[in-house]
């Protein structure tokens, strides 16, 4: 199981220090929203970039944006090496794709509660990663929606070469549900950096 601490429940004030936090995970996990596609603003490349200097950790770039594909490049560009964008967006998702590989990134996809496994069908075969939504996206400290986690099986299914991330309201008490929903990455933001021992919370997710 990868562990992915997600940014966005860092102290603002100081995401150099609290990326050290994160140090013993895998992936950082960066959640960018556009106030569009999702009713929140969060943080957008110069952030990435400042950080990619401070840690070694895989940066696992969350695009919540209503138009992805102009901002591939510039995220790369800043440091990414996963991009992931949703499948309920307003560009080609096919195009987002190849722009993703095109830049040398790795490709993954998002699927929001409610949209189901089948939308990933035409995408699957040129995605490393598929991120499945367990809470509407737009915040974090929100509860996991159990039934979000159905999809994943028929995901695997049809992809067996995919990694399925879990994103939202991933903490110990919801950590069995995900385990048994076979989770590849666990995304987590409040319960890591809102831990008073971050690494050990890590080991707990991670199993250890
Ligand atoms: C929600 C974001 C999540 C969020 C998870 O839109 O995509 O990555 O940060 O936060 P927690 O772990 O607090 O639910
Ligand atoms: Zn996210």
């Amino acid at each position: 199981m990868y562990i992915a601490p997600s940014l966005l429940a860092a102290d603002f004030s100081c995401f150099a220090q609290e990326v050290e936090k994160a140090a013993t995970a895998d992936y950082l996990h960066i959640d960018i929203m556009d106030g569009r596609f999702v009713p929140n603003l969060s943080m957008g490349p110069q952030v990435v970039e400042a950080l990619r200097g401070k840690s070694r950790l895989v940066f696992d770039v969350h695009l919540m944006l209503e138009h992805p594909l102009p901002y591939v490049e510039v995220f790369r560009k800043a440091g990414a090496d996963r991009i992931t964008f949703h499948v309920e967006c307003a560009d080609n998702p096919a195009q987002v794709i190849e722009a993703i590989l095109a830049s040398g990134a790795k490709a993954g996809m998002a699927v929001k509660p409610a949209t189901p496994a089948e939308a990933l069908l035409p995408y699957g075969e040129r995605l490393s990663q598929v991120t499945v939504m367990t809470v509407e996206p737009g915040f974090g400290g929100q509860s996991l929606i159990p039934e979000a986690l159905k999809k994943i099986k028929a995901i695997k299914e049809a992809f067996s070469h995919l990694l399925v991330e879990i994103d939202g309201g991933v903490n110990r008490e919801t950590l069995p549900l995900c385990r048994e929903a076979g989770a590849d990455v666990l995304v987590a933001g409040t319960a890591i950096f809102r831990a008073e021992d971050p690494a050990a919370e890590i080991a707990f997710l991670r199993g250890e």
